[in-house]
């Protein structure tokens, strides 16, 4: 069986956009430093396609920090109104500078500011020195357009394999495996 699952993926996306409460585009990212250590937390997905998913965040984060010592990580959406979840995983590299950019200045300047006053990860003595430095930052960049911090990129996972859960009576679930191969995708069925 040969088959294209981005085809399925834009399909099941549109109807979790029009079915789910919020966030939709929210999805586990899992990564492995080089300890070994797993671990995984929410980002959001801002573009897909064959070449990959990407999502932004600061790159001195523990997932950043992570991503630089081992390039590989696990994506799982869970579409909970749709009883769906598709896994995903693959070689991770980072977006071009000029992609950054062009997505970074997309974003409202209140985001902006706060990409520039997180030290994402790391710990700080308050809440109240975190709003001290968006205040400074808000400062700084009065009159002008905040540019992207140098330490706030974007993660592109190529998917290697994808797989489409579906809820089914009597947990006689479905999942759909496709794997890549070079240029082409190939097409399993799993079973629970
Ligand atoms: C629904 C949701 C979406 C999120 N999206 C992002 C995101 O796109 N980028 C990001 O850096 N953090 C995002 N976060 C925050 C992360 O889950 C996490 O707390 C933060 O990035 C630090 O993770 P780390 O210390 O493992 O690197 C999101 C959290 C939630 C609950």
């Amino acid at each position: 069986m040969a088959s294209d699952p981005f085809h399925l993926f834009d399909e099941w996306f549109a109807e979790a956009r029009a079915s789910e409460p919020n966030d939709p585009e929210a999805m586990a990212l899992a990564t492995c430093g080089g300890a070994g250590q797993p671990s995984v937390r929410m980002v959001l997905l801002k573009g897909h396609g064959p070449d990959g998913f990407v999502f932004y965040t600061n790159q001195r984060s523990r997932k950043g920090e992570d991503l630089a010592q081992d390039p590989h990580a696990a994506l799982l959406f869970h579409w909970k109104s749709l009883r769906r979840q598709v896994r995903i995983e693959g070689a991770v590299t980072l977006v071009s500078g000029e992609e950054a950019d062009a997505y970074f200045a997309s974003r409202s300047r209140d985001s902006q500011l706060g990409a520039w006053a997180s030290d994402q990860s790391r710990p700080l003595a308050s809440r109240a020195e975190f709003e001290k430095r968006y205040d400074e930052m808000k400062a700084k960049f009065e009159g002008g357009d905040v540019p992207r911090p140098p330490h706030w990129g974007g993660f592109s996972v190529a998917p290697e394999t994808i797989e489409f859960w579906t809820d089914r009576a009597h947990r006689l679930h479905e999942r759909r495996l496709f794997t890549r191969d070079g240029d082409r995708w190939s097409e399993g069925l799993l079973y629970p």
